[in-house]
């Protein structure tokens, strides 16, 4: 048996392996040794203060970032070693802070632009594709609260509504693994909740990691919270584990 076979065997259970993930930016270590495993169907939420290094994990995974030492196993792959945009063909789906939706083009387009090129359907004849197509826009449109608004320009959108957008825009693209930095930030109460709502739908066929600040919301999805501090783990586990614990309240909760 060789290593690679013995890897595979201790990781068969982890959607996302990240073990001793360093990144060195002249010298600072912003992801210092980091290790977390998440799971299938798990919406994993990592909280910290600002520099804390949270996006630049997201970065890491997506392949934005190089890591210096370190490993980060999606399934059987090694993502370290791969380009962006091999690592969104595997099936990781990364949303950044600021939505990057065509502002002159519909919600039916936008989301129509999303759909996988590659992505073969039976037949493989035109019209076919199209009704496929079709069918899945209003599918997912209904799933981000969109489906009164197809034929909409984006830029009519609200805030809130363009981060749906985007989330749709991803979702598309079917990611087992979906990475959303602040997903909720600028929103209104209401809104907030239907995302919570929304990302409590979208993990039946998927895993999401999510970095937050609004408590409310992340008590609202977190199966887990990982809390970063420094660019290493300060706590993990459950809400109410790490609410409690003394250290987090001393960096991050009591400010
Ligand atoms: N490309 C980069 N080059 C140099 N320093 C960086 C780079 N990206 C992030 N940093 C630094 O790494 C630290 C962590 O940043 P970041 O991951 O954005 O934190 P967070 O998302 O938790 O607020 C910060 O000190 C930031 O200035
Ligand atoms: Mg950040």
């Amino acid at each position: 048996m060789n290593t690679s076979v013995i890897t595979d065997a201790m990781n068969k259970d982890f959607v996302l392996a990240v073990e001793g993930l360093t990144v060195s930016f002249d010298g600072f270590k912003a992801v210092n040794d980091l290790s977390f495993y998440v799971d299938e169907n798990e919406i994993r939420v990592i909280i910290g203060p600002n520099g804390a290094g949270k996006t630049t994990v997201l970065d890491l995974i997506c392949g934005r970032t190089k890591a210096t030492t370190g490993s980060i196993r999606f399934k059987d792959r090694e993502l370290t070693k791969m380009k962006e945009h091999e690592i969104v063909r595997a099936g990781v789906g990364r949303k950044f802070q600021n939505p990057s939706i065509y502002e002159d083009l519909t919600v039916f387009e936008n989301l129509e632009i999303s759909y996988p090129k590659g992505r073969s359907v039976p037949g493989a004849l035109t019209f076919r594709r199209d009704a496929a197509v079709k069918e899945r826009v209003q599918e997912i449109a209904e799933t981000i609260f969109l489906a009164d608004q197809l034929d909409q320009r984006a830029e009519y959108l609200s805030h809130g509504q363009k981060q749906w957008l985007e989330i749709g825009m991803l979702l598309i693209q079917d990611p087992e693994l979906l990475m959303l930095d602040e997903p909720v930030a600028g929103m209104s109460v209401s809104e907030r909740k239907k995302t919570a709502e929304l990302l409590n739908t979208i993990i039946k066929n998927r895993s999401v990691i999510v970095i937050e600040h609004d408590m409310k919301f992340v008590e609202d999805i977190a199966h887990k919270v990982t809390v970063l501090h420094q660019g290493k783990i300060l706590s993990e586990g459950s809400m109410a584990k790490v609410q409690a614990d003394p250290k987090v309240i001393e960096v991050y909760l009591g400010h």
